[in-house]
């Protein structure tokens, strides 16, 4: 596979004026990219909420600029320095500092340190990979907690919350697919409500129908909760789940603080799992995406829209306002 002069991909820069500028240029140089074992032709992406930030200057992701954002890549090693990938192989890149502040996936080419990459698994695509990326990886990453450390399957449903969002609707397909009951909230009103019974919700709520007050304990509803959102809200959420279940948390759109006594922990055995899916190990990593691949495989090509690196600006407006649903991909080829 030749090495190209030029490349195209989706580069942030820092104005004059102290804003933040992405725009889709064509004169990228391979000496450009960041040093690494493995030079990889990327054959898609996605965009996350954190693509969101680092694209519009949050410095918490992103501190050095022109950045390429992008926490999500699929594609073909082209040139490796590693004994452990050749060139040809078909890789995921996800994760570590990938696209915060090692330029990332919005690029027909990238360059990463070889421990970065998991080979893509037999009988998943590029395509594939990346209508799940990191939202797909978090989402399995909750329900994996939830399913290995709750003591037994009740009937109660697992609640996801911030529904409409793309580890949120992941969540809910692969529960559904596993056979295990879920209510999904949103506050979006509307179609969408619709598509998240589609999807596999038995019940979508409104953030107004979850129980909350000041009582220690509130009435056993979740056997499990995939929360998304964070915010005061995730107390309600604790003290509303039965008995040695696991309430998993992995994002912060509502807020990145909440209170809680200690009474749902102590008198009912509930767990509180914090989700860090960029540190995973890597072993972890291949038996999460195995998963994904083989047992819990779930179609999400019904939450996905595709795009070009041209579709970029558009889609972190939505993931800002909150308006955007489900998954945007990618495709770079
Ligand atoms: N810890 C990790 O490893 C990890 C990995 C991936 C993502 N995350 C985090 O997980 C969260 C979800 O990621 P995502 O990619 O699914 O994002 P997303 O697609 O933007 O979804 C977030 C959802 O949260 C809800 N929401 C947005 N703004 C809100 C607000 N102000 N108050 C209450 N709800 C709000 C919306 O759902 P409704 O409109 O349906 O209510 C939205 O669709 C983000 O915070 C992200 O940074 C963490």
């Amino acid at each position: 596979m030749p090495i190209p002069n030029r490349f195209s991909a989706y580069l942030v820069t820092r104005t004059e004026a102290g804003s933040f500028h992405g725009e889709v240029r064509a004169d990228l140089t391979p000496d450009r990219l960041p040093p690494g074992e493995l030079l990889i032709r990327v054959d898609c992406s996605s965009i996350n909420y954190k693509d969101a930030l680092s694209a519009t200057g949050n410095p918490g992701v992103t501190k050095q600029y022109p950045h390429i954002p992008g926490i999500d890549a699929a594609g073909t090693v082209v040139t490796s320095e590693s004994a452990t990938f050749a060139p040809g192989d078909r890789v995921i890149v996800t994760g570590y500092r990938f696209g915060m502040d090692h330029w990332g996936g919005f690029a027909e080419y990238i360059r990463v340190p070889a421990a970065w990459a998991v080979p893509l698994p037999v009988g998943m695509s590029a395509l594939e990979s990346m209508r799940l990326g990191t939202a797909g990886f978090t989402a399995a990453l909750a329900v994996d907690a939830i399913l290995r450390r709750e003591r037994a399957r009740t009937a109660a449903p697992v609640l996801v919350t911030g529904a409409t969002g793309g580890v949120a609707m992941a969540a809910i397909a692969i529960l559904a697919h596993l056979g295990v009951p879920v209510a999904a909230v949103t506050r979006k009103q509307g179609a969408i409500r619709g598509r998240l019974r589609q999807l596999g919700a038995r019940e979508v709520l409104t953030p107004e129908e979850l129980d909350g007050g000041d009582k220690p304990l509130l009435k056993e509803r979740w056997s499990g909760v995939v929360d998304t959102i964070g915010g005061e809200g995730l107390e309600g959420l604790i003290k509303s789940t039965c008995a040695g279940g696991v309430v998993t948390t992995c994002g912060m759109a509502a807020g990145n603080r909440f209170g809680s006594s200690v009474f749902p922990f102590i008198l009912r055995g509930v767990s509180l799992a914090g989700i860090d899916s960029a540190a995973q190990p890597m072993a972890e990593r291949i038996r999460i995406w195995g998963l994904l691949a083989r047992d819990w495989r779930t179609d999400l090509e019904r939450i996905c829209t595709e795009t070009g690196l041209d579709g970029i600006t558009g889609a972190v407006r939505e993931l800002l306002a909150g308006t955007h649903v489900g998954r945007t991909v990618v495709k770079l080829r």
